[in-house]
């Protein structure tokens, strides 16, 4: 089958209120009022049917500003400190760092994974459950970097405690996969996880009698945090990017 041939259609009103534009009575009143643009021409019909391309974004106006990227969407986000990874948390969380209009988007927008509220670093969004999911799958072996800070000097052992795949965190029956680890100095180093465990880093840390005062993620897969993604800062991810998560680390 053509690629053309698998192109999903949705009518006009469907695909904007999904993506938080307003109710399809709204949307009626934006195309009536010729405010949706596609390819230099007016749509005044609200439900006709559009072809959900990705390039959509860059040849549909509504009320004279681009649209925003069509369902398929992936981000990456440099979270920063003290918000929380959830939907439904008291407090600041991650989906507040997004635009108003796009926490009503249905597909909704899900973390892959989480980050604690007090690790920062490169954390990866999508509303494509499919692709979530193979991200996730352990088959895939995305493996993700942290910087860690520690409270107390390093003893010297923790890296072949990491690497021996026998250390078990507390109240757990199974040890963990083995991590990497570089030592950077007396109390910084990265670790390379190959699974993700609740809280992992701080109970490893804790395992061997340290203590993690700051965490930060900054690989995920090949991907790096872009060194110009400021924290609060997201960027929309193009093919290349969510291919650098599934291939080795980058050059
Ligand atoms: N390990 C942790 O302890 N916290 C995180 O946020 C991620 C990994």
């Amino acid at each position: 089958m053509s690629k053309a041939g698998k192109t999903p259609t949705l009518r006009l009103d469907r695909l904007l209120a999904n993506m938080g534009y307003g109710s399809r009575r709204e949307i009626g009143l934006l195309t009536g009022a010729g405010l949706v643009v596609l390819d230099g021409a007016a749509l005044r019909d609200s439900d006709q049917r559009i072809p959900v391309t990705p390039d959509l974004a860059q040849r549909m106006m509504v009320d004279g500003a681009p649209l925003d990227p069509p369902p398929g969407v992936t981000l990456m986000l440099h979270k920063p400190l003290g918000v929380t990874c959830s939907h439904k948390e008291a407090g600041p969380l991650v989906y507040g760092l997004l635009p108003d209009r796009w926490r009503r988007r249905d597909p909704a927008l899900s973390t892959v994974g989480r980050l604690d509220k007090e690790t920062s670093g490169l954390l990866l969004l999508t509303d494509d459950g499919a692709l979530l999911h193979r991200i996730i799958a352990p088959k895939s072996n995305v493996a993700k970097r942290y910087q860690v800070t520690l409270d107390r000097p390093l003893k010297g052992n923790e890296a072949a405690i990491f690497a021996s795949g026998t250390l078990m965190l507390e109240g757990e029956d199974k040890p963990l996969l083995p991590v990497e680890t570089e030592v950077h100095d007396e109390t910084r180093a990265a670790v390379t996880l190959h699974e993700g465990r609740y809280h992992q880093v701080r109970r490893m840390f804790a395992a061997v009698g340290n203590h993690v005062v700051g965490l930060h993620r900054d690989r995920i897969g090949g991907l790096d945090l872009p060194a110009d993604l400021e924290a609060g800062a997201y960027r929309v991810m193009d093919e290349a990017a969510i291919a650098a998560v599934f291939g080795g680390a980058q050059a």
